[in-house]
């Protein structure tokens, strides 16, 4: 755990201030600003989302944030500056990419996303883990949406960080974003700590499809009654950024209210696809493959609910189920790289 004084936190928010700087005053500027302008941005959110740019060169912040090889390897241990392994060469990692900080819930910078400004690979490149970043609980975002609600009742889900600042720019101040990683358990405890409300908005792609059946999985075992998870799932080829600039907030909104399926829906919906429950062979995959999902649910109430509904569906007398052939509860598994997909 990283100490509280950890000087890495003072070195990534001369970074922020660095790439900030940069988007204001670098020769180059023009190009960022009018991409993060085509994109629908206005100054006052870019600002609020302490959007920046990393020049093109190799070693502008290295060089800008260190004097000798001790203030190198700090840079390297924050992330900011890679060593090749051959050579020993060392240079910025993020370089020619507009600059996304990402900050804790208490507003300190932890790491930072890059984006291209053209069509290069990789799209995105976000900071390695260190001793202040742990992907697996970050939720980019949430400082900033704590920020701009006194109060937060609902907190949507999504996969990026265009998603989250597009919302914000609409009025839709209560998105966050997993950083490039599935949805953790760890996530999902931290959200639960401040709303009872849970929204899932993940792209209309196989990546978000896939992803929202892994943040289901990682639900499950924080489901205590009282607590609401849904899935909103937008149309093929659209992400919540394309989704909000071509509807409107207010479409977006009554599309969260009318669409977003509770969790317990999308569960057995999914797993009848799966199963082709319509045969009594369909209906024993169904039960086998629910039965360990809603052993998981600790809400008692809920869990009592999925049971009865299960047995509902598929006529299975619950109560006569051995526990023997129940299979065990998986381990939650860890966070994963998402795959690139594009
Ligand atoms: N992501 C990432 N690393 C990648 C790909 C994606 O960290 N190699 C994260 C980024 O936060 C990105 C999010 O996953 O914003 C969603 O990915 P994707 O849908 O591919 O991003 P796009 O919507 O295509 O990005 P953009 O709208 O900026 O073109
Ligand atoms: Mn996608
Ligand atoms: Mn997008
Ligand atoms: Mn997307
Ligand atoms: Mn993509």
């Amino acid at each position: 755990t990283p100490r509280k004084d950890n000087p890495l936190y003072a070195l990534l928010e001369q970074a922020a201030a660095y790439y900030r700087q940069q988007l204001r005053q670098h020769p180059a500027r023009q190009r960022a600003v009018s991409y993060l302008k085509g994109r629908g941005l206005s100054g006052q959110i870019a600002k609020l989302y302490d959007i920046g740019m990393a020049p093109p060169g190799w070693d502008n912040l290295m060089s800008h944030l260190s004097r000798d090889t001790t203030e190198q390897n700090a840079l390297i241990e924050a992330g900011l500056v890679v060593e090749n392994p051959d050579s020993g060469g060392r240079y910025d990692r993020f370089r020619d990419r507009i600059m996304f900080p990402i900050r804790d819930s208490r507003g300190r910078t932890i790491g930072f996303g890059g984006r291209v400004l053209g069509d290069e690979k990789p799209k995105y490149l976000n900071s390695p883990e260190t001793s202040v970043f742990h992907k697996g609980q970050e939720l980019y975002g949430l400082y900033e949406a704590k920020q701009q609600n006194r109060q937060l009742n609902e907190i949507l889900v999504v996969e990026g960080y265009m998603d989250v600042i597009a919302l914000a720019q609409h009025g839709v101040t209560n998105a966050v974003a997993t950083l490039g990683t599935a949805t953790s358990e760890e996530h999902l405890k931290r959200l639960f700590r401040l709303v009872q409300n849970v929204i899932f908005c993940f792209d209309g792609d196989r990546a978000g499809r896939q992803a929202a059946w892994r943040a289901l999985n990682s639900a499950l075992p924080v489901l205590e009654d009282g607590r609401h998870v849904r899935f909103l799932f937008l149309p093929d080829g659209q992400d919540p950024d394309t989704m909000v600039r071509q509807e409107g907030a207010d479409a977006f909104r009554r599309r969260l209210e009318r669409e977003a399926q509770p969790l317990t829906d999308y569960l057995f919906r999914h797993l009848a696809e799966e199963s082709g429950a319509d045969s009594l062979e369909g209906k024993a995959h169904m039960a086998s493959l629910a039965l360990p999902l809603i052993e998981q649910v600790p809400g008692g109430m809920l869990r009592r609910l999925l049971r009865q509904s299960l047995q509902q569906q598929t006529g299975i007398d619950l109560d006569t189920v051995e526990p023997a052939v129940m299979p065990a509860v998986g381990q939650p598994a860890a966070p994963q790289e998402r795959p690139t997909h594009d």
